[in-house]
């Protein structure tokens, strides 16, 4: 693959060309013209009404946005979600801090490749590959056996702590929210649950310099998420980055202070037979200001057979996917460059 630059040195260095490779093709540059929807437009799910709603329709009305939200956008901000602002924010703190070292010493943790597991660009597998311009520092989480304890970093201090802190918590929501994303489709609560076994849960934090030509390149090229749910925390600087593609236009997701984004992943598309979608989305960069995000990605055990339920099928639902192995598609997943929902077809 090459020499892969890290991004956020080549910025400390100034050049006055962006480097080939991290130049995308006319098609793929980001426009930035804004966008015909308000970056309003993405569905907020208010987590304390689904969980302690005053009456039964406040609780209903609630299942029902969450439904429109997974149903027609992939795509929602979860407010009240009950994850403690102060952790939220030592999370921050800490993949600040860690991006923030020197690059010899991020380099104790480098990514090996075809793994999403380490410091470094995930996902590139050709020289002729276009770049992103964004640095990341991925972890698997749980269960303990997928975790690289060679790759848990020691600086800064407390770095594992909160992260371990940080995920049990963004796990118990998880599990929470696919209780509630079971009951939006007319099924047992407990549906996912049983069909994830122990769940795998990774998380990534993204690291977005400035950069002098933002229509040029992009942060993180479209791609679907492969897990059942992910989890994502905008960094406080608050500068827009993620887009998500809907109705062919690229959406800004407008960060909401203390909330955290959710998405779809494709495991919940192949279960649900494509009735709940998991929806392209990329990152874009800005002239200034730098960003932060911290993404969790939450999945069934990689043991798990999986395929659309039964439930969720009828003569005018036939079956759209395949079954197929958990660990498979996972390995699949990071085995490929991202690109839209291409993973996907792995399903078909
Ligand atoms: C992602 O899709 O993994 C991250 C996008 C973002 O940085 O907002
Ligand atoms: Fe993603």
């Amino acid at each position: 693959v090459g020499h892969i630059a890290d991004v956020q040195e080549l910025r400390k260095s100034k050049p006055t060309t962006i480097p080939e490779r991290f130049v995308r093709d006319k098609t793929e540059r980001p426009t930035l013209a804004p966008a015909p929807l308000s970056p309003n437009a993405i569905p907020i799910v208010d987590f304390s009404k689904l969980t302690k709603g005053n009456n039964d329709d406040e609780v209903h009305g609630e299942i029902l946005k969450l439904a429109t939200a997974c149903e027609k956008w992939g795509f929602f901000q979860v407010i009240n979600h009950e994850i403690e602002l102060s952790l939220l924010e030592s999370t921050e703190n800490m993949a600040e801090q860690f991006f923030m070292l020197p690059l010899e010493e991020k380099q104790k943790y480098p990514m090996a490749p075809g793994t999403v597991q380490g410091y470094g660009q995930a996902f590139v597998f050709s020289e002729d590959q276009k770049l992103d311009w964004c640095n990341m520092f991925a972890l698997g989480v749980e269960p303990q056996h997928i975790r690289n304890p060679k790759l848990w970093p020691t600086k800064p201090a407390k770095f594992s702590e909160t992260i371990d802190v940080y995920s049990r918590e963004v796990r118990k929501l998880c599990n929470n929210l696919l209780k509630y994303i079971a009951i939006s489709l007319g099924l047992r609560q407990n549906v996912f649950a049983e069909m994830f076994g122990v769940a795998v849960q990774a998380i990534r934090m993204n690291y977005y310099p400035p950069c002098s030509r933002p229509d040029l390149v992009l942060g993180l090229s479209p791609h679907s998420d492969g897990s059942a749910l992910t989890v994502l925390q905008q960094g406080k600087g608050n500068s827009i980055g993620l887009q998500i593609l809907k109705d062919n236009s690229w959406v800004p997701v407008k960060p909401i202070p203390n909330a955290l984004v959710i998405n779809i992943g494709d495991t919940i598309e192949v279960l649900t037979n494509g009735k709940y979608k998991s929806v392209e989305h990329r990152a874009v960069t800005h002239k200034e200001k730098d960003r932060l995000s911290i993404v969790t990605f939450y999945a069934p055990s990689y043991e798990m057979e999986l395929g659309p339920m039964q439930e969720l099928m009828d003569e005018n639902n036939p079956c759209k996917y395949r079954r197929y192995n958990h660990g498979e598609y996972s390995k699949h997943y990071v085995t490929n460059k991202l690109q839209g929902k291409k993973t996907l077809e792995f399903a078909k």
